[in-house]
């Protein structure tokens, strides 16, 4: 992780989190770990726990838990129970600043331990669901710290969402069945960015690619990009496997799993598990069978396999390794930079939501680009000037 490793660089230096306590919920696994580490050489205490019940690596923890200044209270394939109170204690730690994949700090935050709110400068949120929750605080009035949406800058959606999603969840998928993409009817429901790179990659592996869409210039795209569009009633009778990945909930439920294919696969890479109704499925199935992140949920005969428990697939099955380093180089990087930026300013800023500062989305695109061994042309003095004048020019 180059990038990382450069902004660890100045943070030994600089120090620009001393005195401060970061509380993060991640996916607790090898390149948040990078992260942890990189915060903690700034200076920062860190209380982490994880975001998902299942996409924890429990190594990682351990291992975690032996950094000096860092605790972590994450388990993999813990309770709900447990979940929440291993966010009640990163909480217990008063922190500064906050990282969330998810929400799930702030939504505690601001309706259980609202005593602690006032010691808090500021937020970064690293998912798009969890940017849809914070807009939809906002939009109440009842957020009470500025966050910085992460996820809705180039560096990270263009990146992370559409190739780490893309290619992480195709494999994890692989490994998990055993099973050929090629030639398969592969259903990506939502085609935004992480559904793109589903599809395209999905795509490039010999699949016949449906899209599913409720918003019609997405639907267009798809439909332009090569992929056959269609509603999720039609898809659900042709498809082989099914990725869910709109951030809504069940995009997959009662009336689609009749039409099922006997044997058809089910997964989900959008951040809850709502977007296959798995209610619907433990109570109709004469059977279910679990075993290596797979269940087979048997219905009057039909089989229907629901890898990770509808969680995301990329992490929540026992092989997930989530995206790929390369991915996660950038966006950790935006997200040290971001966290850095709040203890700078968050004190100065009012409750809501804010975007990624353009310097910040660009300089690690350059530190990535330098790691490369890549230069790119700059703008001439005359070629900035033209750009910002009306005037045609000869
Ligand atoms: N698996 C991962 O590691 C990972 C990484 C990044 C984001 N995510 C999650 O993936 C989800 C999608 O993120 P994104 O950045 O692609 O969001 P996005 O907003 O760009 O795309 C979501 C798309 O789903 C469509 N949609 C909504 N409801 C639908 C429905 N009922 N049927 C079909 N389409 C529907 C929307 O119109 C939109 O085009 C979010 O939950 C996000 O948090 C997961």
């Amino acid at each position: 992780m180059p990038v990382l490793a450069a902004i660890k660089k100045q943070f030994v230096q600089k120090k620009p989190f001393a005195g401060m306590t970061v509380g993060m919920a991640l996916h607790v696994e090898a390149k948040t770990a990078n992260l942890v580490s990189t915060l903690a050489a700034g200076g920062a205490e860190v209380h982490i726990t994880g975001c998902n019940p299942l996409s924890t690596q429990d190594d990682v923890a351990g291992a975690l838990r032996q950094v000096k200044g860092v605790h972590c209270y994450a388990k993999r394939a813990c309770s709900v129970e447990e979940y929440y109170a291993a966010i009640d204690r990163v909480l217990d730690a008063s922190p500064t600043i906050t990282i969330d994949d998810g929400m799930d700090l702030i939504h505690y935050l601001h309706t259980k331990r609202r005593d602690l709110l006032s010691s808090i400068i500021g937020g970064c949120e690293e998912t798009t669901t969890g940017i849809h929750r914070l807009r939809a605080m906002a939009a109440e009035g009842k957020l009470e710290f500025p966050v910085i949406a992460v996820n809705d800058t180039p560096m990270k959606r263009f990146f992370d969402n559409v190739h780490g999603t893309g290619e992480s969840a195709l494999s994890s998928i692989m490994i998990t069945t055993n099973m050929l993409i090629a030639g398969k009817y592969v259903v990506v429901a939502g085609y935004g960015y992480c559904g793109r790179g589903l599809a395209r990659k999905a795509h490039g592996l010999g699949a016949k690619v449906i899209v599913t869409e409720v918003d019609p210039r997405r639907a267009l795209e798809a439909h332009m990009d090569g992929f056959l569009v269609m509603p999720m009633d039609k898809a659900a009778g042709i498809g082989d496997i099914f990725i869910t990945t709109t951030g809504n909930t069940r995009v997959i439920a009662a009336p689609h799993f009749k039409k099922l294919k006997d044997g058809a696969i089910l997964s989900n890479a959008g951040h809850f598990n709502v977007e296959i109704d798995m209610g619907y499925l433990a109570e109709h199935a004469d059977k279910v069978i679990q075993r290596d992140g797979i269940g087979t949920f048997v219905i009057k005969g039909k089989s229907i396999h629901v890898l990770a428990e509808g969680r995301l697939v990329n992490l929540a099955t026992p092989k997930g390794m989530g995206h790929p380093i390369e991915v996660m180089d950038l966006s950790f990087a935006l997200q040290a930079l971001c966290a850095r930026y709040i203890a700078e300013n968050g004190g100065s800023l009012s409750g809501g939501v804010y975007e990624v500062p353009q310097e910040i989305d660009e300089q690690v695109a350059r530190l990535k680009l330098s790691s490369l061994g890549l230069t790119i042309d700059e703008l001439s003095r005359e070629q900035k000037k033209y750009l910002c004048s009306w005037d045609i020019g000869t």
